[in-house]
């Protein structure tokens, strides 16, 4: 568990004439909590957050960030540094145990990763029972929570192994589960992973290669691929992350619990941003069209929202936007493509929408979405991909903030209330009478 949070001060309710005293704590970084666990036992109301817009929902030391600053953190370490310095299975030590690993430590863990990349030769056959066309988000919710049919000997979630060797197939296997359902959707035949191969290296391969030539994997686009596996590894108690927190509170076995959040994870409003975002940056086609797009998006009555803008929490830029805007331009440029329309439609829409009052006042930034899938994009993947390339990321986030969140002896079940406007109780009335 990260370093404890100190108990500074209580906060006071008072409603209908009585008080009720409520404990605060203060983090290490961010703001104060008032502790409310004992409000209803005590004060007999609920605190109501649809949307959770102003409730912690648990204790975390993994990642923090600061929304007004753009500040994202691992462990302590700025994202931003991570990108450039790190690389995508260093931060995934990072996140698992807390701190930077010296090379021996580093490499053994790159060996274990590494040889838990194939997976069961039977889950094959769980391929062919999707359609061609199925969205490989559907495939690999599908695959990644029947796992817990093929590796039962780690699914005990009380048992500290089974949950390290449960955490290392995950994040080993994830990119092999993408690479077949991108494989099995284009009616190619699977690429096995390769032992000498960097993680992001293996994942280019098993989506590109044919058994017909050689593939080689070019550094620049290896490079891009594990810097975008970097920026989307943990992003606190997001969405997806929360899923996986709630069904892991069950007692559920990990498989099902990352089944869970890869399910949220698709979402539009959440990782299924990046295909969306570059699906609409080419409806609008041509900068021209960009006004009548930024309409749309003030317009209360329609639903259009710019996807790849906005955030729950970063109200100034998402710092994660900020290096992927960097690696866009290097891929372009490494592609001869840096005149590419969709890239220069983002670049004019970023500059109109920041310069438009609209968006300035209601803080909506480029998010990590809005470039992503424009490198995604001129690396060949289709849109279809962007989010179960977000999904391989995120995988580590999710199973940290697991083993975190499991390892915590005051665990409970995960169990909101709710505001209830509906019906009081009434007598049932026979049909005759109705
Ligand atoms: C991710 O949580 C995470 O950390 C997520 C993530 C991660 O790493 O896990 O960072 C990954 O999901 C990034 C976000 C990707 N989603 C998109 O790009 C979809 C477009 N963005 C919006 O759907 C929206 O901005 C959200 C969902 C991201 C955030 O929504 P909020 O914080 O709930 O804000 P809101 O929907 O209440 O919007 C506030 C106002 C509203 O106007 P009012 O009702 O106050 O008048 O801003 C408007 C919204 O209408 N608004 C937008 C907008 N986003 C918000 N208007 C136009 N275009 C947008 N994109």
């Amino acid at each position: 568990m990260p370093d404890t949070k100190t108990e500074t001060r209580t906060a006071t309710l008072s409603f209908d004439g009585k008080s009720f005293e409520l404990p605060m704590h203060s983090p290490t970084a961010g703001p104060d909590v008032i502790d409310i666990q004992k409000l209803y036992s005590s004060a007999g109301v609920f605190t109501h957050d649809p949307g959770f817009t102003s409730t912690s929902s648990c204790e975390s030391g993994l990642t923090f960030i600061d929304g007004d600053e753009g500040i994202l953190l691992h462990r302590g370490y700025s994202i931003d540094e991570l990108a450039e310095q790190s690389h995508y299975l260093e931060v995934c030590y990072l996140l698992l145990y807390g701190e930077l690993p010296d090379k021996k430590t580093l490499d053994n863990f790159e060996f274990t990763i590494t040889r838990h990349t194939m997976i069961h030769e039977q889950m094959h056959n769980f391929f062919r029972g999707f359609r061609r066309d199925a969205h490989p988000m559907a495939t690999m919710v599908g695959v990644v929570g029947a796992m817990s049919a093929f590796y039962h000997d780690s699914t005990d979630i009380h048992d500290s192994w089974q949950r390290e060797v449960a955490s290392h197939r995950l994040i080993a296997k994830m990119p092999t589960i993408a690479a077949m359902a991108y494989k099995y959707s284009i009616g190619q035949p699977f690429v096995y992973p390769r032992n000498d191969l960097s993680y992001a290296a293996n994942f280019l391969r098993m989506c590109f290669a044919v058994p017909a030539e050689e593939y080689v994997v070019d550094p620049v686009l290896e490079r891009a691929m594990d810097r975008i596996f970097t920026l989307h590894a943990d992003h606190e108690q997001n969405a997806s992350t929360s899923t996986v927190r709630l069904a892991s509170s069950s007692g559920a076995n990990p498989f099902a619990c990352i089944a869970a959040g890869i399910a949220c994870l698709w979402g539009p409003a959440h990782g299924g941003a990046n295909q969306a975002c570059l699906e609409m940056l080419r409806e609008i086609g041509t900068p021209d069209r960009i006004p009548e797009f930024i309409a749309r998006a003030k317009d209360k009555n329609d639903p259009f929202r710019l996807m790849g803008f906005g955030h729950r929490v970063y109200k100034n830029f998402d710092p994660r936007a900020r290096v992927m805007k960097k690696s866009a331009d290097e891929v372009l440029d490494l592609l001869g493509i840096e005149d590419n329309p969709t890239l220069q439609v983002a670049k004019e829409l970023e500059k109109v929408a920041l310069e438009d009052d609209y968006f300035a006042d209601k803080k909506l930034y480029p998010n990590v979405d809005f470039y992503s899938g424009i490198i995604l994009d001129a690396m060949q993947f289709p849109t279809a991909m962007f989010t179960p390339i977000f999904a391989v990321a995120r995988t580590v986030g999710w199973v940290s903030q697991w083993k975190e969140m499991i390892s915590d002896p005051a665990l409970k079940i995960g169990r909101p209330r709710q505001l209830y406007t509906g019906p009081v109780q009434r007598p049932y009335v026979p049909i005759e009478k109705r």
